[in-house]
């Protein structure tokens, strides 16, 4: 049975992606072959499929970081055909054939039962980003992080990761301060719930090693000289989840936040997160924090064969929120 998938090449050294007849033996092995209904696009799926970003450790590959799908045949007991599924992370679209295809086949180890309160396309439309926004969520409060420690910085707010983290964080109780490149975006974001909506410069951030404490903590999707001036202002105990590198991957700091303020700086990786982990964090995304916002965190839904065209676009930042595709 062959199927369409869209599927990244090194050709003379250059990374090119195209969609492509594929037949099931072809795909990297596992024990499970899921049927994919809805994949996404991320940031790094962008990165993967232009070769602008250094992901794939083997070539070619399908891409797609996260999948959402039915089960057709299963060599584990774990897994009976029929069932829902979802993959995200686990070196999809990395290291083994990805989600941006109608099958796959994967490891009994990635598979994720559809967690309650979620179906196919809504895990989609939270996909990779999403999980990465309750998983930085999570280990904040895991380290003691409360509304009453004072407002939450969100950078790259009108992104997948950012839309997705303001939406929660406004619906846990917290006062959102969603800083965003792009003004045409602030009313999204204050429907998302986000308090105030400004752009770097409204912030006025000190270049000071230790500036006034005003921030009970950050979620950074951008990385560099922002996320620096940023730790500088974060008040006493609050912690900065660390995500992206849309601007930069550098970070230049000194140990002033962390020695005298007690600040704590999380790293969040959805790719190798712990199962046990990963597992909860979904369940959590069908239940308390699960969007209230998500209709309007999905600002388009496209076939598998248009997905091409949203790879330079999201790198050339003219999307917003989640885009979600339907593979069938
Ligand atoms: N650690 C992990 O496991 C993990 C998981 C998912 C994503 N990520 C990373 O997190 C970041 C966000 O991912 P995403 O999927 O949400 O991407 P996205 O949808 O493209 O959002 C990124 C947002 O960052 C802002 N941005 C883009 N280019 C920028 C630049 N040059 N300077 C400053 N801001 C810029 C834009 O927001 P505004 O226009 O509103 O400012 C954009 O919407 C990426 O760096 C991605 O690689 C990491």
């Amino acid at each position: 049975m062959s199927f369409l998938a869209c599927r990244v090449f090194n050709e003379n050294n250059e990374v090119k992606h195209r969609l492509c007849e594929m037949e099931l033996d072809q795909l990297t092995a596992g024990e499970v072959v899921i049927k994919v209904d809805y994949s996404s696009v991320n940031y790094k799926d962008a990165l993967a499929a232009t070769g602008k970003g250094k992901i794939l450790k083997q070539f070619p590959l399908n891409a797609g970081i996260d999948l959402a799908g039915t089960i057709v045949s299963s060599e584990s007991d774990e897994f009976k055909p029929g069932q829902s599924v979802l993959v995200n992370g686990c070196g999809l679209g990395e290291s083994y054939d990805g989600g941006l295809a109608q099958m796959a086949r994967v490891s009994k180890d990635f598979v994720i039962p559809m967690p309650e309160g979620l179906d196919g396309r809504l895990a989609m439309a939270l996909g990779t980003a999403g999980f990465t926004a309750a998983l930085a969520l999570h280990r904040m409060e895991e380290n003691h992080q409360s509304p009453e420690k004072g407002p939450i910085v969100v950078t790259g707010a009108s992104g997948g990761v950012g839309s997705v983290a303001v939406n929660i964080l406004a619906s846990q109780g917290y006062e959102v301060i969603a800083v965003s490149g792009r003004p045409e975006y602030h009313d999204f974001l204050k429907q998302l719930g986000a308090s105030q909506i400004c752009s770097v410069d409204d912030l006025a951030l000190g270049t000071k090693p230790l500036e006034k404490g005003r921030f009970g903590g950050v979620i950074d999707n951008v990385g560099g000289n922002l996320l620096a001036q940023l730790l500088a202002h974060v008040d006493l105990w609050g912690n900065v989840a660390s995500i992206g590198l849309a601007s930069s991957h550098e970070l230049s700091t000194t140990v002033f936040p962390y020695i005298l303020r007690g600040v704590s700086v999380l790293g969040v990786s959805s790719t190798n997160c712990p199962m046990s982990l990963r597992k909860d964090i979904w369940k959590r995304l069908g239940a308390d924090l699960k969007p209230n916002a998500l209709s309007e965190i999905i600002t388009d839904e496209i076939p598998l064969n248009e997905v091409s065209p949203v790879f330079d676009q999201i790198l050339e930042r003219k999307r917003y929120g989640r885009v979600v595709i339907n593979c069938q």
